[in-house]
């Protein structure tokens, strides 16, 4: 169980945590036909691991660049050859729909007095114009980017941004993710943590655990209230 008597800053990932990293697509469905929800899900996950290999390979460029890669390949993985259809895709991107219960739970968040904060991989221009686009930027304190250091997470000197920002012990952070290895991640080094498992599924084998699994971010706010 989390203590939240403890917490100094609530830490949300971005991308699949509070933005729907399948509203691009969504917004693009019928141009893309039946293999949608596939090239969808090509995007992302090969967005994580050229993240991740770009990060073994000490190769980085930023989350934009990266997001980019990941669609070439989704697109071409499917025979899709429209340019006009990519940067649609990727204007999308630019603007992802926050996940509906978002901005009141960071709104009862500040109206608590609590310190809210976005850690994530993506690149400060990216992150700028979400947070804009679904007006979060009021109840937002800080948002932190891995452009910073030039590596990706799970690296844990990711998750030192936040302490190091905060000059806050590990403990005094609630991370929230619903990235499983993301929470993995900070687990690991030493968060609490919530995994926000949206879409009910299978727990990591791996020995970092969440303190809590719930399905959206409400349930996290009515464990404060
Ligand atoms: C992020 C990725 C992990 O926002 O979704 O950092």
């Amino acid at each position: 169980m989390i203590k939240f008597e403890t917490i100094k800053v609530y830490v949300f990932d971005a991308y699949g945590t509070l933005f729907d990293v399948n509203a691009a697509v969504n917004a693009n469905l019928f141009k893309l036909g039946k293999n949608a929800e596939q090239i969808s899900m090509v995007w992302r996950q090969k967005q994580l691991e050229y993240s991740w290999l770009r990060s073994l390979m000490g190769q980085y460029t930023d989350f934009w660049h990266i997001t980019q890669e990941a669609l070439d390949f989704a697109l071409d993985a499917y025979g899709i050859q429209n340019d006009s259809l990519k940067i649609q895709l990727l204007e999308s991107y630019r603007h992802l729909d926050c996940y509906p219960e978002v901005p009141s739970v960071l709104k009862t968040l500040k109206q608590k007095g609590l310190t809210t904060a976005v850690l994530s991989n993506g690149s400060p221009d990216m992150l700028n114009d979400a947070i804009k686009s679904s007006k979060l930027d009021a109840l937002i304190d800080v948002v932190l980017s891995v452009d910073d250091i030039r590596v990706y997470k799970p690296d844990p000197k990711v998750y030192g941004l936040v302490t190091e920002k905060f000059s806050s012990a590990n403990k005094e952070i609630l991370f929230h993710s619903a990235n499983s290895w993301d929470i993995a991640g900070a687990s690991s080094y030493g968060f609490q943590t919530a995994w926000i498992n949206r879409f009910n599924k299978p727990k990591e084998t791996l020995p970092f655990k969440p303190d809590i699994e719930v399905q959206s971010l409400m349930e996290v706010l009515k464990m404060i209230e």
